[in-house]
């Protein structure tokens, strides 16, 4: 039954003008990151999201928040990009302008294994950004060493350049996802919960907008019952599948 589903999605590839494709950490975690929501192995089985992921839980407790992150940091030093990553830079360079790429991911896989104009809607785990609104005297490059970096003479802190729970979406990049969206033949949904939103709803606007919608997930998620077609499996097994010339 499987065979004769990702046949028909390969069809569909085949067919579609644009494609749209939604990631979520579970691309990632072939390569060994952990996800979130997975029992178990997810980060959120081990920390609380309102802990680790909020302005409230870094203002309270901004040494554990900030360690964690660099933790989060250091680990993807030993992490390489995995089939899945690779199966979409693949297919971008071999159909340009045909696939955009928006991704929940913060670990910058997709890039490293060479994807291009990758909509990040949840900024960047690499990058640091003032907690509070910079004075003139905080300058990044100055901030003084310390868990977290502080601004030597006002005592602001730099926090993860992340979008927590609660917070904004970069707004031109989430406009450009819902035009992908909006505008996309065909949309893959891989490797996320579909828990999150406004993230999750690109998949809603894609079905509204009358694109196919195909999950690509091992396990359950909540964008099931939104798609055209449900594709179990890993996003290392399924994606070359699906994305090969
Ligand atoms: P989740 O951890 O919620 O979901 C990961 C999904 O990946 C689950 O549905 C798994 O079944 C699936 N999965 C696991 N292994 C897989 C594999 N090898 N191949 C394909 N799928 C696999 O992660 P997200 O949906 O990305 O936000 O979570 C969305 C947001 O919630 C994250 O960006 C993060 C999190 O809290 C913030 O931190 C703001």
């Amino acid at each position: 039954m499987q065979e004769h589903f990702l046949e028909t999605v390969r069809g569909w590839v085949r067919e579609a003008g644009h494609i749209a494709v939604l990631t979520g950490a579970g691309v990632s975690a072939e390569s060994g990151v952990p996800t979130f929501r997975d029992a178990q192995t997810g980060y959120w089985a081990q920390f609380r999201a309102e802990d680790m992921a909020t302005e409230a839980g870094f203002r309270a407790h901004p040494e554990q928040v900030w360690d964690w992150y660099q933790h989060r940091r250091q680990l993807m030093d030993g992490v390489q990009p995995n089939a899945g990553h690779q199966a979409l830079a693949q297919f971008q360079a071999a159909h340009p302008g045909r696939l955009t790429l928006i991704t929940q991911n913060v670990d910058g896989l997709h890039q490293r294994a060479g994807s291009t104009g990758v909509l990040c809607l949840h900024g960047d785990l690499f990058a640091n950004r003032w907690l509070d609104t910079p004075r003139n005297c905080c300058h990044i490059d100055d901030a003084v060493a310390g868990r977290p970096p502080t601004c030597e003479r006002c005592g602001n802190q730099l926090r993860p350049g992340v979008v927590w729970f609660g917070e904004m979406l970069p707004l031109a990049v989430f406009e450009a996802a819902e035009r992908a969206a909006q505008a996309c033949d065909l949309m893959l949904v891989v490797g996320t919960a579909g828990a999150v939103y406004p993230a999750a709803g690109l998949a809603h606007q894609a079905r509204s907008a009358s694109a196919r919608v195909v999950v690509l997930n091992p396990n359950p998620s909540e964008l099931d019952g939104t798609a055209d077609a449900v594709l179990r499996g890993t996003s290392a097994a399924l994606l070359p599948q699906l994305l090969a010339a």
